[in-house]
């Protein structure tokens, strides 16, 4: 009976665990970060707009950062989804953006960006 129950909650703790796999690590998304920082921080503006609280943020909204007008009319805001995409492929997500990044290709890689951009809140 006893090894019955256990095997029941081991069952409802194996989905859990699997999800917590997929989401981002923020001390890998530190790593992955390492590109960005030719442009972005969290204290200020750069050749990129300052990355502080960017997670549910509207896009291109920053003060005192000159976005491009695409950006700015994007209509985006940055919840995980639409950071996913643009960090696919930044001109596929808004083309015409000042952005230059060609994007990561892995899907690991990107959310543990956005891990990492959360814990910059
Ligand atoms: C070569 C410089 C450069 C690099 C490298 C770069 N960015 Fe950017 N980023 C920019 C610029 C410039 C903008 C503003 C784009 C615009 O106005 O169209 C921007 C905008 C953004 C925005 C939107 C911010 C807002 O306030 O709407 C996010 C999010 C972002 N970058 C994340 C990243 C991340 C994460 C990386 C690394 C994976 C990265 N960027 C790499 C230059 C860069």
């Amino acid at each position: 009976m006893r090894s019955l129950v256990l095997g029941a909650v081991l069952a409802a703790l194996i989905p859990l665990s699997a999800q917590a796999q997929e989401a981002g690590d923020a001390a890998a998304g530190e790593k992955a970060f390492a590109p960005c920082k030719a442009c972005h921080n969290f204290q200020k503006n750069g050749v990129g707009p300052d990355l502080k609280g960017v997670v549910g943020r509207k896009a291109g909204t920053y003060e005192g950062y000159n976005y491009s007008a695409a950006l700015k009319n994007s209509g985006i805001t940055w919840d995980e989804a639409n950071l996913h995409e643009w960090l696919k492929n930044p001109k596929a997500k808004v083309p015409g953006t000042k952005m230059i990044f060609q994007g990561y290709s892995d899907d690991k890689k990107i959310n543990d960006v956005i891990a990492y951009l959360k814990t910059q809140s």
